[in-house]
């Protein structure tokens, strides 16, 4: 009952000076908004986190229209009554379900987990001993690796010798492959207003890219500042060399 290893790919936040493609951010945040949407929540995230340095950089005033295209249930008013209004940026995503028992009985029995933190829920590490290199290697590209190939993964023909239950699809990397989210993507099922390719590879791509931000909002902040605190502890240690050696000149 196993499943393929994800490929690995080149994500523009890898490594320590990794950074979020601001374009990415913007398609992917299109995808999650016209399909994943439906389905999965994003609750973590609020429409104002949208603006915010190291993320989509949307304006507040962009931030402002698109929260406004969303009904967000609010209440109770002054009579007693739950009621809908515009999206504000304060508000939060919405979740597709109003509870996980309606979000199974829509879905076959399996809940669409909520998608803010998916991207390091799905990252394994490895086992001892190897989890000690970890810090050196690709680990926090395990968990985007696995959600795009996923999204990727559906396949028509079933391999002989796999069984894939009533309601359940043929996934490659789902570990088991029997998986109830059907299909998402397809060519050409979003439009993309930059010029960048409508396909399944780059939906995939660019969805997975705005999950690791979702999931990590302020990594470029932590990034940056964990190359400052190397740069002064470089500096220190130096100074702390030669303070060292003026202290004990006089001694053998
Ligand atoms: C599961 C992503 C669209 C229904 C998942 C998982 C991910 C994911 C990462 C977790 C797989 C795992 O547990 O390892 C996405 C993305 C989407 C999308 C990025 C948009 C591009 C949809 C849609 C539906 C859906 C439109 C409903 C029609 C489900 C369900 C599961 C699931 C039911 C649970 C599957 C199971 O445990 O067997 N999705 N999804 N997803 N998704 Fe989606």
């Amino acid at each position: 009952e196993g499943s393929d290893k994800p490929p690995g790919n080149k994500w523009s936040f890898a490594g320590p000076f990794g950074k979020f493609d601001r374009g990415a951010l913007q398609r992917g945040l299109k995808v999650y908004k016209e399909v994943c949407a439906s389905c999965h929540g994003l609750s973590y995230i609020a429409f104002r986190n949208l603006a915010e340095a190291g993320g989509p950089s949307y304006s507040v005033a962009q931030v402002a229209a698109f929260a406004s295209d969303y009904k967000i249930k609010d209440g109770p008013n002054d009579a007693g009554d739950m009621f809908e209004r515009p999206g504000r940026p304060a508000d939060y995503f919405p979740s597709p379900f109003p509870n996980e028992q309606a979000a199974r009985a829509a879905n076959g029995g399996a809940a669409p987990p909520d998608l803010s933190l998916i991207t390091k829920a799905r990252s394994y590490g490895r086992g001892f001993p190897w989890f000690i290199f970890d810090f050196f290697t690709q680990y926090q590209e395990q968990g985007p690796d696995y959600v795009s190939a996923v999204l990727q993964g559906f396949e028509e023909k079933v391999p002989e010798g796999v069984t894939i239950p009533e309601g359940s699809y043929y996934n490659k990397f789902f570990p088991g492959h029997a998986i109830k989210m059907p299909k998402p993507l397809s060519d050409g099922q979003v439009t993309y207003d930059d010029g960048s390719p409508a396909t399944v590879a780059q939906y995939a791509k660019d969805v997975t890219t705005f999950l690791m931000w979702t999931a990590e909002p302020h990594m470029e902040a932590r990034k940056r500042l964990g190359f400052q605190v190397f740069v002064f502890l470089i500096i220190f240690a130096g100074l702390m060399y030669f303070t060292k050696k003026k202290v004990w000149a006089d001694s053998h």
